[in-house]
């Protein structure tokens, strides 16, 4: 049965672009294979972060989780950090991959560029590690991801390359797969930008109520055409929009263009905002809930249970393979 991992660092306020990228496809993962969703709280510490953002960011990812309609049934949802083998998988694996390789990866030049060495944790550099350690032990053929994680995925298949080279067939190849819609959604107050929880400038936060969503929406920066095309780089602000109307229709932006053509801007936006709340605001009322009742502990406890069971199998084959003697085999 096909193995599939995916997680979000509970690093802030969850965005429009976390939900259409990631989340809004976990679900339709647990009835094609078996699914591992993790909150990946070890990887929020490579940046600074207060501790008790950190805790409610927890809580919320995985309120989040449960009200996209993932069920603790069919799937393992949990904290990473509950799950030891993540980091002792990280501790061998980190051997692995070089200065060079990691020095390239976008996501690092992107986070640092603007930071002395003095202020660049050793964790951010090494975040790739700790991303193959987590698909890694799951043994996971597919890890669903955003766009911007493809590097992620396939620096760690360089790894398992080298790794299975030197000892055998030891790691499962992982591919990624990226959301054929939506893969790549922009702020909506600097479209060049991506929407991200650490540069909130322009994001939609799926926990906004429905009239601050309204009014981002519908102040998003457009273009001087006044026409509603598909067209990324001479109107991407409007292509943005219809990107995140399409995602939400399942129909292409190339179909959704075709529906708003002859539609002002104005309307236009009126449209995008009515199908985001659509979608948004009943999975709001499902997230509220799950938080009121606290539903998510013992889910997250049961899942540390089954997660850590399979971990552990990969580490001891993992740790047998490199040469670490186990006094009790
Ligand atoms: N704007 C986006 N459009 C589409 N997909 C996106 N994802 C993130 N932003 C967008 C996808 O969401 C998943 C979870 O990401 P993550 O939190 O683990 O890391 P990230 O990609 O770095 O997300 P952020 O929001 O930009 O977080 P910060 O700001 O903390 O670094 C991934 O599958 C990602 O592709």
């Amino acid at each position: 049965m096909t193995r599939i991992l995916s997680g979000i660092k509970p690093t802030g306020k969850l965005t429009l672009g976390n939900y259409i990228g990631a989340l809004r496809h976990f679900k339709d993962f647990q009835e094609s294979g078996e699914v591992f969703i993790f909150i990946a709280d070890l990887h929020a510490l490579t940046m600074p972060i207060d501790p008790n953002e950190l805790r409610e960011n927890s809580r919320d990812l995985a309120a989040f989780y449960l009200a996209s309609g993932l069920d603790p049934k069919k799937c393992t949802i949990f904290l990473q950090s509950t799950v030891s083998a993540h980091a002792e998988l990280n501790a061998i694996l980190q051997n692995y991959l070089y200065m060079g390789e990691l020095r390239r990866m976008t996501q690092f030049k992107d986070k640092c560029s603007k930071m002395n060495d003095s202020e660049i944790g050793l964790g951010i550099f090494a975040y790739p590690v700790l991303m193959a350690a987590d698909i890694l032990l799951y043994d996971a053929n597919i890890v669903p991801v955003g766009e911007d994680q493809t590097q992620h995925v396939e620096i760690c298949r360089d790894l398992v390359k080298r790794f299975n080279h030197r000892y055998g067939d030891i790691l499962i190849m992982p591919r990624a797969q990226v959301t054929k819609v939506g893969a790549r959604i922009m702020s909506l107050s600097d479209p060049s930008k991506k929407m991200s929880k650490s540069d909130p400038k322009g994001d939609i936060f799926l926990k906004d109520d429905e009239k601050t969503i309204r009014k981002k929406i519908m102040s998003a920066v457009t273009d001087m055409v006044g026409k509603v095309n598909y067209d990324p780089e001479n109107q991407p602000g409007v292509s943005n929009l219809l990107t995140i109307y399409a995602a939400l229709s399942d129909i292409t932006p190339q179909e959704a263009a075709e529906k708003f053509k002859d539609s002002g801007y104005g309307d236009f936006k009126k449209a995008v905002a009515d199908k985001v709340l659509e979608e948004l605001l009943p999975f709001k009322a499902r997230y509220e809930e799950i938080i009121a009742s606290k539903t998510y502990v013992d889910i997250l406890n049961e899942g540390a249970k089954k997660a850590e069971a399979v971990a552990k199998k990969t580490l001891k084959r993992v740790q047998q393979a490199v040469g670490l003697l186990s006094l009790n085999d």
